[in-house]
């Protein structure tokens, strides 16, 4: 059925109709009075959500931009950076450290773990000449859908010295990341996630300790530049011309943001996770992360059953059922399927995507008991 399609992939996620509404209107001239008032709403608000009182730049880019616009204004050549590589998105914080000329080590480990906080301490105590400048990580990874203890690594990395630069794509407005709170110098995010706004858009946070550090960068990013973007944020203004219809958006989805509380939010997020998880293990399917401490509130990774196959399941909820959720990446590519319950997502959607797993599954040959998944989830979702 036409416009039925419901996006239960970690990104982009589903956009509230007020959205929606709000940015098919005539953009605004950015330069104007009314962009400006806009803009100052934009910025406060975006602090509360970062739980910071530093400054969020906002970025006409995708989240993969603003990961970029974070190592291009505070590396040089040659500068030693530590990256901790859980998966995917792990890997491209070193990819673009690299790309920057920096000596990037990783620390990985196997898909579907976290790091553990007692192996960076080792790391970072066997560095006593203070040589890793930058220490980068992915706080909910979503190629995987681990979450990792930010608070304690961060915590390591500020005692050590280091810049700290966390990828809270998926994780902000989802899962608690209070910036300030746990020393963060520098945060990414991204807005088809928990914002509920469609791709475009991307944020960094910047800590006074990173901002120094900029200052000592030879050949910061132009574009991306930060004494630019801190300036505009101060002017309520954007130092070019940003997606304006995108920035309505965010203003719109902001004001939903702070009426739900953040709290709520970070509430919603976990009760939905868990009972997807729940309804899961009750049809018989097998988690991809065992460890339900660190398994992601944004998106639940899940291994087929035996005879039948990722490609098929996602297309049987797709035509049948016009749910989309999503493939795992690379090495995990048709091993595992991920649904994503983040941003503007209820009770309800989650329901109904349970019994359309059920559905498929059935459809599909898998010998079960039908409702299994759904009364778990009714149960789970009761407490
Ligand atoms: C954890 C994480 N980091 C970075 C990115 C990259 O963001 P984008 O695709 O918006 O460039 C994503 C995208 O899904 C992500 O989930």
């Amino acid at each position: 059925m036409q416009d039925k399609t419901f996006l239960m992939i970690p990104g982009p996620t589903p956009v509230p109709e007020s959205v929606l509404l709000d940015m098919a209107k005539h953009p605004v001239g950015h330069r104007s009075s009314e962009f400006s008032a806009i803009l100052k709403e934009v910025y406060s608000d975006l602090k509360e959500i970062f739980q910071t009182q530093n400054d969020v730049f906002v970025l006409t880019a995708s989240g993969t931009g603003a990961m970029e616009a974070a190592l291009a204004n505070l590396l040089n050549p040659n500068d030693k950076v530590l990256s901790l590589v859980i998966g995917n998105f792990g890997e491209r914080w070193a990819k673009i450290a690299e790309s920057r000329g920096a000596d990037v080590e990783r620390i990985s480990v196997e898909f579907g773990q976290a790091i553990d906080p007692s192996v960076l301490k080792a790391r970072l105590d066997a560095d006593c000449d203070k040589q890793i400048k930058v220490v980068t990580l992915t706080h909910n990874e979503t190629a995987t859908g681990v979450t990792n203890d930010v608070k304690s690594l961060v915590s390591l990395i500020k005692e050590h010295g280091a810049v700290s630069v966390v990828d809270g794509v998926t994780s902000i407005a989802a899962l608690p990341c209070p910036m300030d709170e746990w020393g963060i110098d520098v945060l990414v995010s991204g807005s088809q996630k928990g914002f509920m706004i469609p791709p475009g858009l991307s944020f960094i946070a910047v800590s006074d300790k990173a901002f120094e550090v900029f200052e000592q960068c030879k050949n910061p990013s132009f574009y991306f530049n930060w004494a630019a973007y801190r300036k505009s944020v101060r002017d309520a203004s954007t130092p070019y011309t940003p997606a304006v219809n995108l920035f309505v958006a965010l203003h719109t989805a902001l004001k939903m943001m702070k009426k739900e509380g953040l709290e709520n939010i970070h509430a919603r997020h976990k009760k939905l996770a868990t009972a997807l998880r729940a309804s899961i293990k009750a049809i018989g399917l097998e988690l991809f992360v065992k460890d339900e401490n660190i398994a992601s509130y944004a998106i639940t990774s899940i291994l087929p059953p035996e005879g039948i196959s990722v490609p098929d399941i996602r297309a049987t909820l797709k035509k049948d059922y016009n749910i989309v959720v999503a493939n795992g990446q690379n090495a995990l590519k048709d091993k595992i399927f991920r649904m994503g319950t983040l941003g503007f997502v209820c009770d309800r959607d989650l329901l109904a995507a349970v019994a359309s797993l059920e559905a498929t599954l059935y459809k599909l040959g898998y010998k079960f008991e039908p409702g299994a998944g759904v009364r778990a989830a009714i149960e789970h979702l009761a407490k």
